[in-house]
């Protein structure tokens, strides 16, 4: 109790010092003399003695300054000892405001809760994001360019900041704008071969070199700074570990051209990686890879990093762009997310015939490019098309001149980068003539059961446009249909949903509502409502809330049997991110 009483004491004496109400002595008689229950008394009370007598039977330094408080002969109480033991909390209701200093005024403090309140907000909405991250592993791609950019030194925050809560991270750096500026102030000839990959002779392999190793100082130093702002601060430095932790083979000749040193990964040390990011350090990787013989070769960032990322499998591969956006023409909106195979018909129509698949083979790609995409953007666009391909679940493309970027995609639900998934869609197709037999073996005996609404099949013929199915090994296993509303074209129903019983239980039902809600919201559908008798708590637990009947768009509400007593739910369509977030959220 003693402790605690001076702790608060000595905290206002330095106020009413500092208000000119006397030294501390006189501030501390006001403590230890004032009526109405001071702090002082409070503990006293409390304790069953006074603070005096407490003090009078303590020991040490502390002993001493209390006197000075309250004893005969004053002994000037200037610098205050930090109690030997943590200050206690007093129940709210010991608390009495302490006479002496004016009150003060909140005004500003008020402002700040307000501040605060939007803090919370954002903490707690990024939650289920921290817990999601946790040992989850992401390769980052560091440009060259970066480095001498105004938001280098907060992008490696932000890397030490997602190190600190426990993502496990590899980074993978280039220099292509350093070594660029160094040839070109040396006059050195052209290097770039047919294939948009550079060509390295010896010359060119030395520049790279120095370039890599002072980006490389560049970033470890940043890191360091980084965490010094960073809960895990505090004077302890981050385990950044810079290895070989793959191996180069080189390009070799591709039509006749000899790209010299330059280098593609050949196999990537998942082992080693694994066991250092376990033991919790932050691995740094540059672009210059050795092969086993000891020769070294000048790799493409880029690939480096998707190469690693497939290798390990990892949870994410980002890369930092120069900003551009992938827009849907159709409505100009900004696209923030791509299924894996939307992204390679998105890569096909836009650079058929290119270079892009150069780093990881570039035997493949001998034409020029034809495209309309910028070199590095579709470079990285094609690396990470490769590197879902191989087993990594998601690919982020990112602003690196948006502050806070890395933050705001990875703990934000609205993300603010172009996403591409891996295919949680595998099998699932609009539906064609051909599948209306398949698409009556499911629906039937659940019609037969009364929990779909039966349907001839000339009915399913002729709505079959609106049907959405899942296919394996040739069957129809899962079902749905998309009506949209006539008198209402942003609300949609959701008809006949339905998975065969063999094949329930294992996501498909998730992902085909993931699909269809992608789906909708591409065709404008901002509301997607269903009846169901019997399975309304699946939809509950998806974001779908009860509405009554009469909120249904007329067109649809006209045909409702009502005998059959269906709930009716919706649920409202705020983008793909948000479906991205249920997906993520249930591991699929
Ligand atoms: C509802 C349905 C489409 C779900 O398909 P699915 O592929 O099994 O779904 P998922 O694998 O994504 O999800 C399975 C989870 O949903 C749960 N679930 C299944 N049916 C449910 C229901 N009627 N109510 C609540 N939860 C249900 C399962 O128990 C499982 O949860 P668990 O893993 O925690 O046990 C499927 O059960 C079905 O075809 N039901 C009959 C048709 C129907 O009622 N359609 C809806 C009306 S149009």
């Amino acid at each position: 109790m003693l402790e605690c009483a001076m702790e608060v004491c000595s905290v206002d004496r330095d106020e009413g010092e500092a208000a000119g109400e006397g030294g501390g002595v006189a501030s501390a008689e006001a403590a230890g003399e004032g009526g109405g229950g001071t702090m002082a008394e409070a503990a006293g009370d409390g304790g069953g003695g006074t603070t005096a007598e407490a003090a009078g039977e303590g020991d040490g330094g502390t002993t001493t300054e209390a006197a000075a408080v309250v004893g005969d002969a004053p002994v000037a109480p200037v610098a205050r000892p930090a109690p030997d033991v943590p200050p206690k909390v007093l129940p709210a209701s010991t608390f009495q405001p302490l006479p002496g200093p004016p009150a003060r005024d909140f005004t500003g403090l008020i402002t700040e809760t307000r501040v605060d309140e939007s803090f919370v907000r954002s903490f707690r909405m990024s939650s289920p994001y921290i817990s999601t991250h946790r040992s989850a592993v992401f390769v980052i791609h560091l440009p060259g360019a970066l480095i001498r950019e105004p938001l280098f030194h907060s992008v490696m925050q932000d890397v030490a900041l997602l190190h600190v809560v426990g993502v496990r991270l590899v980074l993978v750096f280039g220099a292509r704008e350093q070594i660029d500026e160094r040839l070109t102030s040396e006059a050195h000839p052209s290097s770039m071969g047919p294939t948009g990959v550079r060509i390295t002779d010896g010359r060119t392999l030395q520049v790279a070199k120095e370039a890599v190793g002072a980006v490389r100082i560049e970033v470890e130093a940043a890191l360091a700074r980084g965490v010094v702002n960073t809960p895990e601060g505090n004077g302890r430095s981050l385990s950044v570990i810079c290895g070989n932790f793959y191996a180069a083979r080189p390009v070799g000749v591709i039509a006749g051209e000899d790209y010299g040193f330059t280098g593609r990964v050949r196999r990537v040390e998942v082992d080693a990686i694994r066991r250092r990011l376990e033991a919790g350090d932050l691995l740094l990787v540059s672009s210059l890879g050795l092969s086993p013989s000891g020769q070294v070769f000048n790799c493409q960032s880029e690939s480096v990093a998707a190469a690693t990322a497939a290798q390990l499998s990892a949870d994410k591969l980002i890369y930092l762009t120069a900003g551009e956006a992938v827009v849907d023409v159709r409505n100009g909106s900004m696209v923030q997310n791509l299924p894996l195979s939307s992204a390679v018909d998105f890569l096909a129509v836009h650079s058929a015939g290119t270079a892009t698949a150069s780093e990881s083979d570039p035997s493949e790609a001998a034409a020029a490019p034809v495209d309309d995409l910028p070199d590095v953007f579709r470079l990285c666009l094609t690396e990470s098309v490769g590197a879902l391909k191989a087993g990594v679940r998601r690919a982020h493309l990112l602003n690196r001149f948006i502050d806070g970027v890395l933050l705001m995609e990875i703990f934000h639900r609205d993300g603010v980068g172009f996403m591409i998934s891996r295919d949680l869609y595998e099998g699932i197709r609009a539906a064609r003539m051909d599948d209306v037999a398949g698409i009556v073996e499911v629906i039937r005996p659940l019609e037969e059961a009364g929990i779909l609404v039966p349907r001839s099949r000339a009915s399913l013929e002729g709505a079959i446009g609106d049907f959405t199915v899942v296919e394996r090994d040739g069957m129809i296993i899962a079902c749905v249909s998309l009506t949209i509303a006539a008198d209402e074209p942003q609300a949609a129903e959701l008809g006949c949903f339905a998975v065969r019983p063999e094949y329930r239980k294992l996501g498909k039902g998730d992902a085909l509502l993931g699909f269809i809600e992608r789906k909708s919201y591409a065709l404008g559908v901002r509301r997607l409502f269903i009846l169901s008798t019997q399975s309304f708590h699946w939809f509950l637990e998806r974001g779908f809330e009860e509405i009554s009947v009469e909120r249904v768009p007329e067109s649809k509400r006209v045909k409702v049997d009502r005998s059959r007593k269906s709930k009716v739910y919706q649920k409202l369509l705020l983008g793909g991110r948000a479906v991205d977030e249920q997906e993520l959220l249930k591991h699929l």
